[in-house]
């Protein structure tokens, strides 16, 4: 099983490199990641969680079988929005309501390098667009309005001083 960083680590704010290689490489390093994910429980997981700042990110959501996410692209989003509450390992402990455009189209390529679209809806539109905003170096925390970003960050901060 492969470390979740936390936040406070740079490469989880760091904009991520196109992927390539669509080798075994690519293949093993999903399949860590989605063992990864189980592991703690998450429903995605993105590379930079797990140090590597490469375009690539795993969702798993009860039901369906785990589905992986090479070099992604949200080129559709619907005027409707929804919310819904959000966590992340990489946050861990805390959780908040998110605000994010209800459906999506999403563009992406499979491990073997097979270009697809996908309209998604409901969790796995929320899905996709949280693990895509890990991509670009933005965490949920930072799509709350300042005063709930400072209150959420207090939490995380004294629910995490004793581990440190
Ligand atoms: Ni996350």
């Amino acid at each position: 099983m492969l470390d979740v960083l936390t936040v406070g680590e740079e490469v989880l704010r760091q904009k991520t490199e196109k992927i390539d290689s669509f080798g075994p490489e690519l293949r093993l390093l999903a399949e860590a990641m989605i063992e990864t994910m189980h592991e703690e429980d998450g429903i995605g997981l993105a590379a930079p969680q797990i140090g590597v700042s490469k375009r690539l990110f795993v969702v798993h959501l009860s039901g369906e079988e785990p589905r992986v996410f090479v070099n992604p692209e949200i080129i559709g989003t619907s005027h409707e929005l929804s919310s819904y509450e959000e966590g992340c390992l990489s946050v861990p402990g805390v959780y908040a309501e998110v605000t994010r455009p209800k459906e999506i189209t999403l563009q992406a390529q499979t491990l073997e390098g097979k270009s697809y679209t996908l309209e998604a809806d409901g969790m796995l539109a929320r899905v996709i667009q949280h693990e895509y905003d890990h991509l670009k170096g933005v965490l949920f925390v930072d799509r709350l309005d300042e005063e709930k970003r400072e209150r959420i960050l207090l939490i995380y901060h004294r629910k995490n001083r004793k581990r440190k």
